[in-house]
């Protein structure tokens, strides 16, 4: 698949088949996408967490109240510290959403080059998500994805409506 192929295949899957689980060596090929992600100074102020576990995923399914969430046979956390992350000493600015963002969108296009189906989610409830436990003390999250595979006879829907391209880049 060329790079331009996976980024316009690539959409938002809402419908997961609960009993088909991604294999391992998949999994771990995405999880590495993650891994070698630049970060502000090299930082690296992330964690990775693999929600797979029955007990983990009910729990991590209270933060975000969507039926085809529930579905989802994986979910994937990137939480980060903001101590650990770099800061402009200008301005104060914190890389960690930036660093976090960055790293969540390898995992994504990751998992497409894998025929694994995401869907970005920032509207959970940060609130519920500390409550699973499952986060170390002080970590932030800005995205959750689930990962899967549709069930039999979804079809994608191709890309959504963007801006015209010439609405939004300017050659200066
Ligand atoms: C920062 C961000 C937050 C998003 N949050 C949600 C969300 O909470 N729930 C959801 O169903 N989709 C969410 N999405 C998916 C967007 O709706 C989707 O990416 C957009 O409509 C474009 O569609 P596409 O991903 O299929 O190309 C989010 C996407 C981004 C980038």
């Amino acid at each position: 698949m060329t790079f331009k192929d996976l980024i316009t295949k690539r959409e938002s899957i809402r419908n997961y088949d609960a009993e088909r689980k991604v294999d391992q060596a998949s999994l771990t090929r995405i999880l590495e996408a993650g891994w070698v992600a630049p970060s502000a100074a090299n930082r690296q102020p992330w964690k990775f967490y693999l929600v797979s576990t029955k007990e983990n995923l009910d729990k991590v399914r209270t933060c975000y109240d969507r039926a085809w969430f529930h579905e989802a046979p994986h979910v994937l956390i990137v939480a980060g510290k903001r101590k650990e992350a770099w800061e402009r000493k200008y301005d104060g600015y914190n890389a960690l959403e930036t660093d976090l963002t960055i790293a969540m969108d390898h995992m994504i296009l990751a998992a497409e080059s894998e025929g694994v189906s995401t869907c970005w989610i920032a509207a959970f409830d940060p609130e519920k998500l500390i409550r699973t436990g499952i986060l170390d003390d002080h970590e932030e999250v800005f995205a959750i994805t689930p990962l899967g595979y549709p069930k039999q006879g979804f079809a994608k829907k191709g890309l959504k409506a963007r801006k015209p391209f010439y609405e939004v880049v300017r050659f200066v």
